[in-house]
């Protein structure tokens, strides 16, 4: 997720409860093969302890896909996935991301452009139900078709943006369809999962491979251990938390990035506890780890 799931979070994700595999930010391929290159890769810097590691790229070039699928090859990465998912506007009107459910031509062009750069690592696609409309059996077979290891399905169009529910029927139709086909292609859901519990029910209900949690993880950065939320930390843990996130992100982007990125994360620490509110509001005013430092530190008095 962008400005969420970047090689700090990762760490402290992977620090409470890995999942089986983690994703990066979405990194444009177009800004990666330009001059301006070292800072849109800032998205896919990592470390040994987040594997498995698949990188998310997106654009609307075959010839870009290629070369930045050579260079994540160079890079290590376990995988390539391929976003055809997202529906911000700015994005889609440049025929990019989950509009490309409206242009078969081209995405199958990128998809071969991007294992043929590939070669022998596994290339997936992100998607949605369809760009204005569902179209989930047209979509996800043409998808399916193009040989990728993984198809992941978002159960909204793009239209739908994140405004109604997850429509996990059309999921199970997906996984139907590749059931039919009789190919190997794995198949993850995702959309409104917030839990593990959620994870195998949707596993029985629809018989996905696998399941995606995004914003899941603002409720709880536990959600993939079986055996912890962070509902059972003590006040004193969660500040200890906060401040092991604060100081990774002042250590690994302290000089290049804004502090201010770092404030949404702040509620997943300090919340449902007597003054959660008040230490919030402090914390939200700082602009510097020695600040929130200060303020955790006058809070634990
Ligand atoms: C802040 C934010 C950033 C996101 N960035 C990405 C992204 O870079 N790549 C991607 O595939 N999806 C991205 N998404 C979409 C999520 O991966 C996911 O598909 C969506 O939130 C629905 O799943 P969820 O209910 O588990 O969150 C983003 C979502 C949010 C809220």
């Amino acid at each position: 997720m962008e400005d969420v799931t970047d090689t700090v979070f990762r760490r402290i994700v992977k620090s409470c409860g890995a999942p089986d595999v983690f994703f990066t930010e979405f990194m444009s391929t177009d800004g990666y093969m330009s001059p301006g290159k070292d800072r849109v890769a800032r998205r896919i810097e990592y470390t040994e302890e987040e594997r498995p590691l698949v990188a998310q790229i997106w654009g609307n070039k075959p010839e870009k896909y290629y070369q930045t699928a050579q260079e994540l090859v160079k890079l290590g990465f376990d995988g390539i996935d391929i976003n055809m998912g997202c529906p911000v506007h700015k994005i889609v009107k440049k025929g990019c991301c989950s509009a490309l459910a409206d242009n078969p031509t081209l995405a199958g062009e990128i998809i071969q452009a991007c294992k043929e750069g590939a070669k022998d690592i596994p290339v997936s696609v992100k998607t949605r139900l369809g760009y204005r409309t569902k179209k989930t059996e047209e979509w996800s077979k043409f998808l399916l078709e193009q040989d990728i290891a993984v198809l992941t399905m978002h159960g909204r169009t793009q239209k739908e943006m994140s405004k109604v529910p997850a429509d996990w029927s059309e999921i199970k139709k997906v996984v139907d369809i590749r059931n039919e086909m009789g190919i190997e292609t794995l198949i993850i859901g995702n959309g409104d999962v917030k839990s593990l519990e959620e994870v195998h029910e949707k596993h029985t209900t629809t018989g996905v491979d696998g399941v995606m949690i995004g914003r899941g993880i603002f409720t709880d950065p536990y959600v993939f251990n079986p055996d912890k939320s962070i509902m059972n930390l003590t006040i004193e843990e969660r500040l200890d938390l906060l401040l092991r996130h604060t100081r990774l992100f002042n250590e690994i982007w302290g000089d290049v990035k804004n502090f201010a990125l770092l404030k949404k994360f702040f509620k997943i620490y300090v919340s449902d506890f007597e003054g959660a509110v008040e230490l919030r509001v402090e914390l939200m005013k700082c602009d510097s780890l020695a600040q929130v430092e200060e303020v955790v530190a006058n809070y634990a008095q």
